[in-house]
């Protein structure tokens, strides 16, 4: 039998992703596309019996995340995962469907802020040009405000009933500099919450010195930072972190790293890879330069996804990727790491998938099985 079909993911059971005009997701929206409420207009009650989460509830209930799309890194691992072999380490996430209920309860509260665009970037993976949302652009900024406020209120709802809590920003814009979010950094930092976790993703090129030391009494929250590079050069940073400055993101990872070694803080980073055309032939280079690092622990590979793209810049950005290549650089880096126990620190994610040679890219899309 298909050891799939057992398993069962909590995320959904867990998780909040809150987007632009109050959208509430409960898991990744390209990977779970069913709105689970609204926080401009639905109560908390009427958000925490919400007809679409119910149904997903029932459905990971039965097993075999069949709602879920297979770009999905943990349904990919689900897929992948062997208990024959051990070949692929089971997610933290998965679980066995009869235990999703408990383990579920037992994991910590997380909402994804994912309303504001806001970034001093313009990756092309990402977008096709700045976004600053800012006064004069009154109706998006009012979308901003508004939901900000609401999504405080919901975090605020279970910090108050003493759950676990972990908030993370952000998934749309950068932490350090949407306004909004930097702010609500700073609020956080000012109040002490004991059941408080928080991560962060981010270009990191304004996680300067100064903004990371205002936010001092949240360094113990901070349960990761994620970075995002990309690249293991200055040439091709320029192409995939557009407007990013490779010298500044250097300058702040050390700042970081001085502060781990001095023992000031255990605060550690990851990493996720956007794999692209521009990018993939420095996959290993990056692991050998960023392990360079102490105070990093994991590197994630993901292949880059159909956002804003239409076919021909969807083309542009990951079809020039020679899969056998990529499939001798993978190969490559699980040869260098073996000693470091390859599959705890750097996740392929999708990657081992897409390298297939019959991939069907479109799953890059969406395709779910319902
Ligand atoms: C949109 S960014 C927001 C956070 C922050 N600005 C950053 O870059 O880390 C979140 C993550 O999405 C990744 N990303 C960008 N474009 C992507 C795409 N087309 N497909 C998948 N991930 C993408 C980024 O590299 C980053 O790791
Ligand atoms: S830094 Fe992040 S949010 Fe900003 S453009 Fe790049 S991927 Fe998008």
């Amino acid at each position: 039998m298909d050891g799939s079909a057992t398993l069962a993911c909590t995320e959904p059971f867990i998780r909040y992703e809150l987007g632009p005009t109050g959208t509430i997701y409960r898991c990744c929206s390209g990977w779970l596309p069913y709105e689970c409420g609204n926080l401009l207009t639905d109560s908390i009650e009427e958000i925490l019996n919400n007809k679409n989460f119910l149904m997903i509830a029932d459905s990971m209930r039965s097993g075999g995340l069949k709602l879920c799309s297979t770009a999905c890194n943990i349904k990919a691992a689900s897929l992948n995962y062997d208990r024959e072999t051990l070949l692929i380490k089971e997610p933290f996430q998965l679980c066995d469907k009869s235990l999703v209920d408990e383990k579920s309860k037992s994991l910590r509260k997380k909402f994804f802020l994912n309303y504001d665009f806001s970034c001093n970037l313009a990756c092309p993976s990402c977008r096709d040009k700045s976004i600053m949302v800012k006064l004069g652009q009154e109706e998006t900024l009012y979308q901003v405000v508004k939901t900000h406020a609401k999504a405080k209120e919901l975090i605020q709802y279970f910090l108050d009933i003493g759950d676990d809590v972990e908030i993370s920003i952000t998934g749309t814009g950068d932490p350090f500099a949407s306004p909004t979010f930097y702010n609500y950094l700073c609020e956080l930092a000012d109040t002490t919450y004991n059941n408080l976790s928080i991560s962060l993703v981010t270009n990191a090129n304004l996680m300067t010195p100064e903004r990371l030391d205002r936010i001092k009494p949240l360094w113990n929250s901070i349960k990761h930072i994620s970075i995002s590079i990309d690249a293991s050069t200055e040439k091709t940073y320029n192409i995939v972190r557009k407007q990013g400055n490779f010298s500044k993101l250097k300058e702040n990872l050390d700042y970081m790293e001085s502060l781990y070694n001095s023992g000031i803080t255990t605060m550690q980073w990851w990493t996720y890879y956007t794999v692209q055309t521009a990018n993939y032939k420095e996959i290993a280079d990056f692991a050998d330069w960023v392990w360079q690092y102490k105070n990093i622990n994991k590197i994630g590979y993901t292949i880059a996804q159909r956002w804003y793209h239409n076919d021909k810049q969807y083309k542009d950005l990951i079809g020039g990727i020679d899969k056998v290549e990529l499939k001798t650089l993978i190969e490559e880096i699980r040869s260098n790491y073996k000693d470091k126990n390859i599959e705890s620190v750097v996740d392929f994610g999708n990657l081992l998938n897409y390298v297939k040679p019959d991939y069907d890219e479109k799953i890059f899309i969406f395709q779910s099985e319902a």
